[in-house]
């Protein structure tokens, strides 16, 4: 029931789609890119409708009327924008006020998260605009105001100092539960979280099922991400929450507690896990993942250190990121976690060719998906028949066959070398 659920939302979810490419990791701030709503000559409601849909749609639906596909999993309703007596109710700036400082900031649900983190003013009030488009209501005509800002507020990259700061703390067992019960109200009640994620089947399915997150994801990482998950992935849905150092830690040490039902987190790995055992060598595992042609041809799908295929997810930084846990079970059990973005779909044309593969872009009128030897076919949508989310990966699962333990081990050692860059202390020279 709930799997099917899930495959529900997520054939939905394809469907709406976005026009924003996925594009790998980058490092460096900036508006999420193409959308910076610059260009001249469009309407302001119109630079707004590209954001509402990357944004938006998934709790407020297509056409506004409150029912994205996130809304069900959702305590409270996500507010029906295409109602032309609820927004004809309020002003200009009280509409810009909810989206730049979310419903916290002005005493509404948490579910509604903050946007003023992550989108410049400008582009918040072409979202008043589309809102009033929405409602088809033009009797408060939005101007964009001279004195918006431009950028977003700027985010200071974590340094190796901040790192180090919260491994520190991870460490010191006192502090360490205090942060974690903070953490736990923070994600839970007051930072949206729960409104995108799910814990233990009860939560949002905008983001990661986050119920074995600490088996997952290294505590360093989740303060990094939810610090600024601009700053490692431009484009991604997932708006910056405004978090200060002691909640983002609060909320990264609650996260790094979750271990889903299992006590022992090597329990699923089964036998495997005696690879985890050992020295694995960097060098031969970098040589086996970059030969496209190998038995590994982990290359062919994936990029790192800068080249590499588009297939499947860009790995620059999963040995910061990703526990060795995660790592060996990506490797040998690719099902068992699917990567967010990543649900290879079967299309079903009209003239009967299938075609298998994974999302890459889309917008109205095409669908462009890529196949597991890394070509790109652009589909036209109206000659769909049906589209089709599949619950397993594209990544062959075959590779406790192909590969020697020892070569598993090498593999492992070189994904674990791969680490995010950090500056050495914050550029604003605090
Ligand atoms: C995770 C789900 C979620 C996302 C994403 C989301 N919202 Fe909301 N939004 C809500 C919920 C829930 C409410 C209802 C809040 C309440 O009434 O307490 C709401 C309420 C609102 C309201 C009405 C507030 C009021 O004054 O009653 C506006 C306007 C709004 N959202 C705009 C947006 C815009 C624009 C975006 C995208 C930039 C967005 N929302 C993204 C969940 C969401
Ligand atoms: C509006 C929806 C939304 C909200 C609110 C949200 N997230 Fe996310 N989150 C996402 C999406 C979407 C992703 C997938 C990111 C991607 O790959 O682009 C994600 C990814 C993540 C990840 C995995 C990162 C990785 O390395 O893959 C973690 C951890 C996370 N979010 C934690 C949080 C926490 C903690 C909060 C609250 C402070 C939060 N999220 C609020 C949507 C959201
Ligand atoms: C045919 C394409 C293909 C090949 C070959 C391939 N992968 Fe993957 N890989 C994928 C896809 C697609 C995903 C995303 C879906 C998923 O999570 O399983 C993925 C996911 C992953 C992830 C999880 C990433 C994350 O952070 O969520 C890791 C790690 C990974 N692959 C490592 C490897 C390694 C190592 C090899 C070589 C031994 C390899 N892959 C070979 C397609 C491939």
């Amino acid at each position: 029931m709930k799997n099917k659920l899930v495959k529900n939302l997520l054939i939905l979810f394809c469907l709406i789609g976005t026009i924003v490419g996925l594009e790998g990791p980058a490092i460096g701030g900036g508006s999420p890119g193409g959308m910076d709503g610059k260009a001249e000559g469009t309407p302001l409601w119109k630079k707004g409708e590209v954001l509402y849909r990357h944004y938006c749609v998934h709790c407020h639906g297509e056409e506004g009327d409150g029912d994205g596909l996130n809304s069900e999993f959702l305590d409270k309703e996500p507010a029906e924008l295409s109602n032309k007596k609820f927004i004809q109710k309020k002003n200009n700036r009280q509409i810009f006020r909810v989206i730049k400082f979310g419903g916290v900031g002005v005493r509404k649900s948490h579910l509604m998260p903050v946007f003023g983190f992550t989108l410049s003013e400008r582009q918040i009030w072409s979202l008043v605009a589309y809102v009033r488009k929405l409602a088809d209501d033009d009797t408060n005509k939005v101007e964009l105001p001279p004195e918006a800002e431009e950028n977003r507020p700027t985010i200071q990259p974590v340094t190796i100092l901040d790192r180090d700061r919260i491994l520190d703390l991870y460490d010191d067992e006192k502090q360490r539960s205090a942060l974690i019960q903070l953490g736990e109200h923070l994600f839970f009640k007051k930072k949206s979280c729960f409104a995108c994620h799910s814990v233990d089947d009860e939560g949002g399915k905008v983001g990661p099922d986050l119920t074995r997150a600490g088996f997952l994801y290294n505590p360093e990482w989740l303060y990094i991400w939810v610090h600024d998950p601009q700053g490692v992935k431009p484009n991604t849905k997932m708006p910056n929450m405004g978090l200060n150092e002691k909640e983002a830690t609060a909320i990264a040490f609650f996260l790094s507690i979750l271990r889903g039902e299992s006590e022992d987190p090597f329990e699923e790995l089964g036998e495997l896990k005696i690879l985890l055992d050992g020295k694995g060598d960097v060098q031969k595992g970098e040589a086996l993942f970059f030969d496209a042609e190998g038995k590994a041809g982990c290359s062919k799908c994936h990029a790192a250190r800068g080249k590499g295929g588009s297939v499947g997810p860009n790995l620059s930084f999963v040995g910061s990121s990703r526990t060795s846990h995660f790592l060996l079970e990506s490797i040998l059990k690719p099902n068992s976690v699917v990567t967010v973005d990543f649900n290879s779909m079967a299309v079903l044309m009209k003239d009967g060719e299938a075609i298998k593969g994974i999302k890459k872009k889309e917008n109205d009128e095409f669908l462009e998906i890529v196949d597991q030897e890394g070509s790109v076919k652009k589909i036209v949508k109206a000659d769909i028949e049906k589209v089709e989310i599949e619950e397993e990966s594209l990544m062959p699962t075959d590779f406790k066959d192909r590969l020697s333990d020892q070569e598993i081990r090498d593999v492992l050692a070189f994904l674990e070398s791969l680490k995010i860059p950090l500056k050495e202390e914050s550029t604003a020279g605090k």
